[in-house]
């Protein structure tokens, strides 16, 4: 089942997040996300293993943030979750954009396959927990079909 996210979800929203990423956001970051962007869940079992931040601007949205439970990855629940996500979104946007790390191999798949495509590479954009910097694909999918519309 996927639902927006509410204030009861940062615990186990944030407790996913540490699990997978090396610069994890803060509860607080979690929090705000509820009230400020359009952020949504994914349960099992009445539990949450997966949440997904859409962040609406004017006409378009940027995906900020998403993840899956390490011990519910490789499932279809990504991919659905990312689907729904794009769907519930109120500003009907003409274009999402995402930024990605180039090692990322999975979460690329994953853009490409709900149709995003890689449009610029930000070099040097992530930290590493080395002090080393990793490059940024920027991806963008667009949501229409009336290509005039991309150029007003
Ligand atoms: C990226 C992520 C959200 C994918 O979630 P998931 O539930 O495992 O993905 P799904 O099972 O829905 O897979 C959907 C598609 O993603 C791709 N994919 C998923 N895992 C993959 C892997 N290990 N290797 C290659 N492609 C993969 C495939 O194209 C897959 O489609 P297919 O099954 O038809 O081949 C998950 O790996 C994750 O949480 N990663 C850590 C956090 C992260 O990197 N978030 C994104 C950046 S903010």
């Amino acid at each position: 089942m996927i639902r927006l996210m509410q204030t009861s979800d940062v615990e186990a929203v944030s407790h996913i997040e540490q699990k997978v990423q090396s610069h994890p956001w803060t509860k607080n970051q979690f929090a705000e996300a509820v009230t400020t962007y359009q952020s949504t869940v994914i349960e099992q079992d009445e539990k949450v293993v997966g949440f997904c931040i859409l962040q609406p601007v004017l006409d378009e949205a940027n995906l900020l943030l998403m993840a899956i439970d390490p011990s519910q990855q490789g499932r279809g629940l990504g991919y659905q979750l990312l689907e729904e996500s794009i769907q519930l979104l109120k500003n009907n946007p003409v274009q999402i954009f995402l930024e990605v790390r180039v090692s990322n191999t999975p979460a690329i798949k994953l853009y490409e396959k709900v149709g995003f495509h890689q449009i610029d590479l930000r070099k040097n954009y992530y930290p590493n927990p080395d002090g080393s910097r990793e490059h940024a694909i920027i991806m963008v999918k667009a949501c229409t079909d009336d290509f005039a519309s991309l150029f007003k």
